[in-house]
């Protein structure tokens, strides 16, 4: 089977852009004399990441963090572990968390609580795309991309065993074709 008949396009290229700049939009009106501390989570944030702050003319920094997490879809409690950690200081700065999807949500969970303890001045969350079917833990997503359906989605820096992340659309990967 080839990879291309193993993917659906759920929102394309274009369909990406232009949610983008809406995106880009709502966090310039909120941040944009702030000089925020934008957070990607690795890897899945980093086309998103690399496409939102293309579309902020402000001054902000990026910083990156990669978590690690072992619960699956049957656990109700995450066991997730910091594997990479940030290298600027969080207090008093607004923070902003990019983050590729919001599944179970305890990933993002962890991450909103670990930077709180921090103290920053403002905490806040952009999430590319949003799987609320799956949640086992209530998170509050300030911006969001798209809402998408209880599917395995890739592309767009989204990845199935590190495969698709290149793919330039948002997709669903079809199981057994
Ligand atoms: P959580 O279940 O909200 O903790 O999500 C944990 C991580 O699993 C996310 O940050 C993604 O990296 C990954 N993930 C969850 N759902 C999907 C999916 O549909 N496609 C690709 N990765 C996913
Ligand atoms: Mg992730």
């Amino acid at each position: 089977m080839s990879a291309q008949s193993e993917v659906r396009t759920l929102y394309t290229r274009q369909e990406i852009a232009s949610t983008i700049n809406r995106l880009a939009y709502e966090i310039r009106r909120d941040y944009q004399n702030r000089h925020p501390l934008l957070v990607g989570i690795l890897k899945g944030s980093f086309v998103f990441m690399a496409d939102l702050v293309r579309m902020l003319d402000f001054p902000l920094e990026v910083e990156f963090i990669r978590l690690s997490s072992y619960h699956r879809s049957s656990q109700t409690t995450g066991n997730v572990r910091i594997v990479h950690d940030l290298s600027a200081t969080v207090k008093d700065r607004d923070v902003l968390v990019i983050e590729d999807i919001v599944d179970t949500g305890l990933t993002t969970g962890f991450l909103m609580e670990y930077l709180q303890k921090r103290k920053p001045a403002s905490l806040k969350l952009c999430a590319m795309t949003d799987k609320p079917a799956r949640r086992q833990m209530p998170i509050k997503i300030d911006y969001l991309g798209f809402t998408v359906p209880n599917k395995f989605i890739v592309g767009y820096g989204l990845d199935y065993d590190e495969k698709f992340r290149n793919l330039a659309d948002i997709c669903v990967l079809e199981v057994g074709g």
